[in-house]
């Protein structure tokens, strides 16, 4: 660690880079991470996250602390020393911290609602910018929510955190002139919208199925939708509430594997997986889909697709070398032929001339979403 390192060095770390605006530079170098951080955090390395602790190793804990990149502060399966898998909360990459606070355009007396307070860094920031009063932040998990309190408390801010689900926003102190989740969205609630005042914008990370995710940032109209462009990337871990089934492998476990029909593709797999913007564009077709990988000896590998709220799962296998006969083994189970719709969805990506996801927007209505390209008269199918 350079015996420097501090948060100044880090908000000049993050100007030089042009991640940092002058709107936001006053309050990275005022709120030190290292407040919100806890002893122990987790980064990703071979075969999962692996543990980092203050006591044992200060010198590589103090500087990851003002490194611009993301740590995982808790982990569900935490057995104190070995790799974890599965992360339920971390201190974002600051980047993506600055690029998403400047998106949310804020001004002096603006108020804003936070969903996902995970260590209370970004409501610290908030509140050093625009002040105490003007920061609602809500957490569902009790244990974070408390430890951000007490640590905001013990690093001079005082916004309001609310131990609850986002998805609810907390309309005692609605409306908001900003609205920002650090969380995942599949689905944007309504309530959010709702507590959105008119001409006030909502910064999201939201994602499919196949791709997390792209940053968008929707503006709420007088007629109570809201509406706007995708604005950039940015990977999140999901709402707890919209991840009742992470293991897609549990839902394939629980079929009768007997009864798959076994079938033949000639979509190759990496044409969807492998391009961000063809698995953007294909999970949002094939909604409640999940996908995993799973790799095997010399380059052949198996997705596997699931949709938990049917049962229906399918798989592909990928062989290098069968890419000649542009054929690959595909099994599909369920009500959903999940693969044939992976399939579908690709071809429109591909009619549509391959969109880049920075084309598409999302609107939000009482009754629901759709995502459009372009312009918000183009829904996509
Ligand atoms: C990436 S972390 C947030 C980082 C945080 N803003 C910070 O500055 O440290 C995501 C957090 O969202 C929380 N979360 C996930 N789903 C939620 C929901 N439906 N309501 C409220 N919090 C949620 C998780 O518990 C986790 O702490």
């Amino acid at each position: 660690m350079s015996s420097e390192s501090s948060p100044a060095t880090l908000a000049r770390q993050l100007t030089d880079a042009g991640y940092l605006t002058p709107s936001w530079r006053d309050a990275f170098t005022q709120v030190d991470r290292k407040r919100f951080i806890p002893d122990r955090v987790w980064i990703r390395g071979e075969g999962g996250y692996h543990p980092i602790n203050r006591t044992t190793d200060p010198d590589r804990w103090n500087a990851l602390v003002y490194d611009d990149q993301a740590l995982v502060t808790q982990v569900e399966d935490d057995d104190e020393a070995a790799t974890a898998r599965v992360p339920s909360s971390s201190a974002s990459m600051p980047r993506v911290v600055a690029l998403m606070l400047d998106a949310l355009a804020v001004a002096d007396g603006m108020t804003v609602l936070e969903v996902g307070t995970g260590t209370g860094y970004n409501a610290a920031l908030l509140a050093a910018r625009l002040g105490d009063r003007h920061v609602v932040s809500v957490e569902m998990d009790p244990r974070l929510a408390d430890t951000a309190r007490a640590r905001l408390k013990d690093a001079g801010y005082a916004p309001t955190v609310i131990t609850g689900d986002g998805s609810r926003g907390c309309p005692a102190r609605a409306p908001y002139d900003r609205v920002i989740a650090t969380y995942a969205l599949h689905k944007v609630p309504y309530a959010l919208v709702e507590q959105t005042a008119p001409g006030g914008a909502i910064v999201l990370p939201w994602g499919t199925g196949l791709y997390n995710g792209v940053l968008l940032r929707l503006t709420v109209g007088e007629d109570g939708t809201a509406s706007g462009p995708v604005v950039g990337d940015s990977a999140f871990m999901w709402n707890r509430r919209e991840t009742p089934e992470r293991d897609v492998m549990a839902t394939v476990r629980h079929q009768d594997g007997d009864q798959a029909a076994d079938t033949r593709t000639g979509l190759d797999p990496r044409d969807v997986f492998g391009d961000e913007n063809a698995a953007f564009t294909t999970g949002a077709l094939v909604p409640n889909s999940r996908y995993t990988v799973g790799h095997g000896p010399d380059g052949e590998f198996t997705v596997w697709l699931a949709d938990h709220t049917t049962g229906s799962w399918a798989c592909v296998d990928y062989v290098p070398g069968a890419t000649e006969r542009d054929e690959y083994d595909c099994r599909q189970h369920g009500p959903r032929r999940l693969w044939s719709e992976v399939e579908t969805a690709y071809a429109w990506w591909r009619n549509a001339g391959s969109p880049e996801r920075t084309r598409y927007g999302l609107t939000v209505t009482p009754t629901g979403q759709r995502l459009w390209l372009d312009t918000p008269g183009t829904p996509v199918p």
